[in-house]
């Protein structure tokens, strides 16, 4: 059988067991522990017929204009910001990417965020294996009770609403979704409310991120924005880093207007040792771990190969980005 190259950035063990399942495809990575530079990159997917690229790989125009053969980029993630999507179209390939599969657990994650800062889980963890736990306290360790707040979501596509309906059903939160169009079909059978700014800013008591990252939503959480907020407020990131501004969170934590700020993405990742935000107690910060469960990274990978082979069939990509 003629086989088609697909070249995969990094070593994923999952895409070797995949591989029987796509016997009309070579599939190629680098060896384990190999991180390849965007040249090394380049240079393998100057022979491959498609590239499957992670949310890490810088996939630019300059990138994507070398392009000889590749007619496929599958990027494993649901993200596609590190993708010039344009220029990719204009040089008529197709890119997907990972819709679906990751929404629980990526909705998951943010929860498990805004538990952590509620009740101080990650500081008082420390308290007790430092041996600083002397005795119960009906008024020391106390946190924030979550019970019926204000849940301000940005980004009201899969993942927003995934992780409003678990906030809706586990403390009976009132969702309120900032006004800004979905790309996708809203069957929420929970209730929320679509506020414009001023509501929003005037009423949420958190603030959970679920936009990609692109013009109109960089730095959305600014300066600005912390300053007009009528409550202290949690911020919970797990869409793209790009979408705060670290250094005004830092000043948000510090003036108080900001009570704990749960990251899974930073900017830049990784999160710099050093970051003035890892200091503080109100700051929890996770490896960018949105879709990290086993089953979803196979689904991913599986979502991954699928789109190659459609696309290289000249079929529409079953997740199309373009
Ligand atoms: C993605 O796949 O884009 C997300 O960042 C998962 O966390």
């Amino acid at each position: 059988m003629n086989k088609t190259r697909v070249f995969v950035s990094r070593h994923i063990n999952i895409f070797n067991d995949a591989s029987s399942d796509f016997p009309e495809l070579e599939i190629t990575m680098p060896n384990e522990g190999k991180f390849l530079s965007k040249g090394e990159i380049l240079k393998e997917a100057k022979d491959s017929d498609a590239l499957i690229t992670l949310l890490s790989d810088q996939i630019d125009a300059d990138f994507i204009h070398q392009l000889e053969n590749v007619k496929v980029i599958s990027n494993f993630a649901v993200g596609f910001n590190n993708i010039d999507v344009k220029a990719a179209s204009d040089k008529g390939i197709s890119v997907g990417n990972t819709p679906d599969t990751l929404t629980h657990s990526t909705a998951e994650t943010a929860l498990t965020l805004l538990l952590m800062l509620s009740r101080r889980a990650s500081e008082l963890q420390m308290k007790v294996k430092a041996g600083d736990w002397k005795r119960w306290e009906p008024e020391v360790d106390n946190g924030y009770d979550l019970r019926e707040k204000k849940v301000g979501i940005v980004g009201f596509g899969r993942i927003g609403q995934a992780f409003a309906k678990m906030a809706y059903q586990i403390w009976d939160a009132e969702i309120l979704v900032w006004e800004r169009p979905s790309a996708h079909q809203i069957k929420c059978d929970f209730p929320f409310r679509v506020v414009n700014p001023t509501e929003f800013k005037n009423e949420v008591d958190i603030i959970s991120l679920h936009c990609p990252l692109n013009e109109g939503t960089q730095n959305f959480l600014n300066s600005d924005l912390i300053q007009s907020m009528r409550k202290n407020f949690f911020f919970i990131n797990t869409a793209r880093g790009g979408c705060h501004d670290e250094t005004e969170l830092l000043k948000g934590l510090m003036s108080g207007k900001i009570l704990g700020v749960g990251l899974d993405v930073t900017n830049p990742e990784p999160m710099l040792k050093d970051s003035p935000l890892l200091q503080s107690e109100r700051v929890v910060v996770l490896p960018h771990i949105g879709s990290a469960t086993d089953r979803t990274r196979k689904e991913m990978a599986y979502q991954c190969l699928e789109n190659i082979r459609a696309g290289l069939k000249g079929e529409t990509l079953p997740f199309p980005v373009n």
